[in-house]
């Protein structure tokens, strides 16, 4: 049996977040970084337990970005990953709901930037590409991200133009 704990990073125990940033090493391959680590943390959590183990994760945190000139508290979606040997069982979608529900209960817009993979499993849940040019407010100034336009979906809670600019803030590593 699965079992499903919502909880912000403030909450989790050394241990917890030892298992969070195993499953992710493991789940991204190799390919999850310190910075996509610090990405995950500050907000809130979605952990599914069988047992001991941790087989599945999502987090929302908050960030600002800026569209039609005002700064929507946007909730992004990070550390999404579901252990290899537990997949197309629902875990996903077990731990996006809550993430979901705190994105609509609590922000004016939903985003996150998808791997390849992610993509059916994104759209299956209502997410949409957003289809207008990303931008980052970077340290220099306002930077066009043409590389992240195709990865960048949304969970509109507000009315929203998928084809208007949408302008992330700054942070390290991926800004995206
Ligand atoms: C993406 C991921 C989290 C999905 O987790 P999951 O537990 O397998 O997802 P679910 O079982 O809840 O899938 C729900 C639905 O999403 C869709 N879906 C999920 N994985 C899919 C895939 N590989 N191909 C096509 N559709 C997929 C299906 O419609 C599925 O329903 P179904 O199994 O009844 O057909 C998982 O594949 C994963 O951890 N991948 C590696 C890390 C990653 O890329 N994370 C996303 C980062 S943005």
């Amino acid at each position: 049996m699965t079992e499903l704990r919502v909880a912000h990073t403030a909450d989790l125990s050394p241990a917890d977040l030892t298992a969070v940033r195993e499953l992710l090493d493991a789940a991204f391959d190799g390919d999850f970084s310190d910075e996509d680590w610090d990405h995950t943390l500050g907000g809130v959590h979605a952990l599914a337990w069988s047992g001991d183990v941790l087989v599945g994760h999502a987090a929302v945190v908050q960030r600002r970005f800026l569209y039609q000139g005002r700064a929507l508290r946007t909730g992004y979606v990070e550390g999404v990953a579901v252990d290899a040997g537990h997949r197309r069982l629902g875990i996903g979608a077990l731990v996006m709901a809550p993430v979901e529900r705190v994105i609509r209960a609590a922000y004016d817009l939903g985003a996150l930037s998808s791997s390849e993979i992610g993509v059916p499993f994104y759209e299956g849940r209502g997410w949409q590409q957003w289809q207008g040019q990303t931008h980052a407010l970077t340290p220099e100034g306002l930077e066009r991200t043409e590389d992240d336009d195709d990865g960048v979906y949304v969970l509109p809670v507000t009315t929203t133009d998928l084809t208007a600019s949408l302008t992330c803030d700054w942070r390290n590593g991926d800004v995206w």
